[in-house]
């Protein structure tokens, strides 16, 4: 008899493959980065650990090797001094007296489900502590304490006393984070680092202090936990190290036999790339440089930063630039992204689009987390979407990502769904968002949207303009009015009314050309005006960006804002802040300084285009009020705001139709 024909490998079989990282042996190539701080606070409250806990739980069952959570190391501070900025709070989460609770309850959910669990170990430079006065980027300039050799041994201890910790938890891991601006890259980088002691100047030396931390944590760990080290493989700054810079770093670490692996990575807190490397970037577009760790380094190599989806990931493995890969934002966007791939199903994987609200809502707008991609994201405690108690017959109006996502959601509870759109296609504006550069994602979801609909069942109907006479006669039990909003002329603005004024939205669309030489009035706190900019700048525009604002964007996050600077610098476009446009006339325009109020006049333009945000269209909303027993407004038909809102106000909406 003829042996069997083996099954021809699945073309994701290698992220499934079981690998080492030392003693920690992973039953997958996937593992899954620091991400929760944003998410869920596990050593806060109960009820954020149950939702944190929740929220690791459901993405558990797709055989996901490794999860690394966040870890603070406590600042060794002198009395009644306050750190300042972001990540500056000194309490370290090793030292509370939740910690060894919760992890415990973290490590026994993963174990049951065969997923490793490791912990971060983090402490961000300059909060206060730095290796000498100079600082690491032209964007914060806080004076730093320098460390002292005593700072340095305290520092130690305490790394050391958090592994003794992480151990009793039962932890099988430890990554040290000597990236991402912390204490240790300061120490690594002869950018931060001119100490003329025995912690600067020579490879050696500036390694001092990681090899020293982690000597003092194998100490307590032993054998049988393994150790990484989260590093940078170059540091994108010319003073900086290099590539080069950076496997001589890994190489020295290595011969220290102390470590178990390298996770090679990019970006820093406020730069191009940023750690969180949103969508101006090409997925997996660090992979070479890991590859070049990978050849030079005898220990396992982890990458990860923007291995965005099952197929960038086997890639990666397949081409030998990690052991194992990392995915942070992916799991965020569908729990099920592992699953999906394993069981063929790469078409349904709900797509993260690099918006990088996830991190930005929290520490940027201090709003709750949210992904607006997956609204259920971090909603996980309440367990799988329910069905509905009664079904009932809703129309929405308006198919934009609001009305989309409310329709897809209550359809999927079982409502009969109808979704009308006045258009020719749905999207609503972030069709016309997906129209700059490096915009592309935002269209990949849309896709898997439409796609969503179709597959649930949705009524669709295009080109049908919700009217109150045809909403009336529908007679549906509940109307969702998502009728989007429409670029806003300022009144406040003289001029602004012409039609020889344009529209960002006409422009992206090709419905509008405007001239050689652009002034952009950018009266928006969001990625519009500089969205804009990109698209004119690329077709060779000269651009001038006008912003009331003491700098551009003050509602986006610094994980996003480098990128798009840095490429709107290379285009050559200008930028003018704190002046108010005042008049628009054909030859010129007339702005106010906003606090001086000096007036101030720009000439030698060809055209005038307005990224002034949206007007809401609830007008038939309003027509409707009083006639329709149920009748509801979401996005931006309410306030104008972003995708994260429009979808987040979906949620809150279908979860109300359920109860
Ligand atoms: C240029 C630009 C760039 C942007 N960039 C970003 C970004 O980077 N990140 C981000 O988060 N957000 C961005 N936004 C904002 C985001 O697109 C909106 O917040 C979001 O689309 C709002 O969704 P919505 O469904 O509420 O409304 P809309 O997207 O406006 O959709 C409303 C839909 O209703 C339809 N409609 C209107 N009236 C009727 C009617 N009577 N009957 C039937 N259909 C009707 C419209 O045709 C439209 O399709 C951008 C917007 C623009 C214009
Ligand atoms: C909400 C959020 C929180 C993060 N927190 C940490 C952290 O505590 N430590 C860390 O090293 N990286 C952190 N990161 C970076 C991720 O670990 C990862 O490197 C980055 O998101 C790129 O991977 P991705 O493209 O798969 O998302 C965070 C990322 C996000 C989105
Ligand atoms: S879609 Fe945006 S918010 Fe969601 S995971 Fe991706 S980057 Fe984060």
């Amino acid at each position: 008899m003829n042996e069997p024909v083996p099954a021809p490998p699945q073309p994701f079989d290698l992220l499934f493959q079981p690998t080492n990282l030392g003693p920690m042996a992973l039953q997958s190539r996937v593992m899954s980065p620091p991400h929760f701080s944003a998410i869920g606070n596990l050593w806060g409250s109960d009820k954020d650990a149950e939702k944190t806990l929740a929220y690791w739980d459901r993405r558990m069952d797709s055989a996901l090797g490794l999860i690394v959570m966040t870890g603070r190391i406590a600042h060794q501070l002198i009395p009644g001094f306050e750190p300042t900025g972001m990540s500056a709070d000194p309490i370290g989460f090793f030292r509370l007296p939740v910690w060894m609770e919760r992890a415990k309850a973290f490590r026994a959910t993963a174990h049951a489900r065969g997923v490793k669990l490791a912990c971060q170990m983090t402490m961000i430079g300059n909060h206060p502590f730095a290796a000498s006065r100079r600082l690491s980027s032209p964007v914060f300039n806080n004076p730093p304490h320098v460390m002292t050799r005593e700072d340095i041994a305290r520092t130690v201890a305490e790394y050391r006393w958090s592994a003794r910790q992480a151990r009793e938890a039962g932890l099988d891991g430890i990554e040290v984070h000597a990236n991402h601006d912390d204490i240790l890259q300061y120490f690594l980088s002869p950018l931060t680092n001119a100490r003329d002691d025995e912690y600067g100047g020579s490879l050696e030396n500036r390694c001092r202090f990681l090899v020293e931390m982690v000597q003092a944590m194998r100490a307590e760990t032993g054998p049988e936990m393994a150790i990484g080290v989260r590093l940078n493989m170059a540091e994108h700054v010319p003073e900086g190290y290099d590539l080069q810079g950076g496997v001589a770093i890994a190489r020295h670490l290595q011969q220290t036999g102390l470590i178990d692996f390298i996770h090679a990575v990019v970006g820093t807190p406020w730069g191009n790339p940023s750690y969180v490397q949103p969508h101006f970037f090409a997925p997996g577009q660090w992979a070479q440089m890991a590859g070049v760790f990978r050849q030079a380094l005898d220990l396992p190599v982890v990458h990860s930063g923007l291995i965005k989806d099952p197929a960038v990931a086997a890639r990666i493995l397949a081409e030998g630039q990690a052991d194992v890969v990392g995915i942070a934002r992916g799991f965020i966007a569908d729990p099920d992204i592992l699953a999906k791939a394993r069981d063929g199903r790469v078409a349904d994987i709900r797509p993260c689009i690099g918006c990088n609200e996830c991190i930005s809502r929290r520490y940027t707008e201090n709003l709750p987390f949210g992904c607006p991609v997956n609204p259920h994201a971090a909603q996980e405690v309440d367990g799988p979407w329910p069905q509905a108690k009664a079904r009932k017959a809703l129309l929405v109006i308006g198919g934009g990502p609001a009305g989309m996502e409310l329709a897809a959601l209550a359809r999927e509870s079982g409502h009969e769904v109808a979704l009308w759109e006045a258009s020719d296609s749905l999207g609503g504006q972030l069709s016309i968002a997906a129209r700059a550069p490096e915009h592309g994602r935002y269209e990949e979801y849309l896709a898997w949207q439409r796609a969503r609909i179709a597959r649930a069942g949705v009524d669709v109907r295009l080109n049908h303009r919700g009217t109150v006479e045809n909403v009336l006669a529908a007679s549906a039990d509940v109307v969702a009015v998502a009728t989007g909003a429409h670029g806003r002329r300022p009144d406040e603005i003289a001029g602004a009314q012409d039609p020889a004024v344009l529209e960002a939205s006409d422009v992206l669309m090709e419905r509008a050309i405007p001239g050689k030489r652009v002034l952009v009035v950018a009266m928006d706190d969001g990625m519009p005006p500089l969205a804009l900019a990109d698209f004119l700048g690329r077709r060779g525009h000269d651009v001038t960006l006008v912003y009331g604002t003491a700098g551009p964007a003050q509602n986006v996050g610094r994980y996003i804002l480098g990128a798009p600077l840095g490429r709107l610098d290379a285009l050559g476009v200008k930028f003018r802040y704190m002046e108010q446009v005042l008049r628009i006339e054909p030859d010129c325009v007339t702005v106010r300084h906003s606090y001086s109020l000096v007036e101030r006049r720009i000439t030698g333009l060809d055209s005038v285009v307005l990224s002034c945000g949206g007007v809401a269209d609830s007008g038939l909303y309003d027509a409707l009020s009083g006639k329709v027993d149920s009748l509801h407004l979401l996005g931006d038909a309410y306030a104008p705001r972003k995708l994260a809102f429009a979808t987040r106000q979906a949620f809150a909406l279908a979860k109300l139709l359920n109860s």
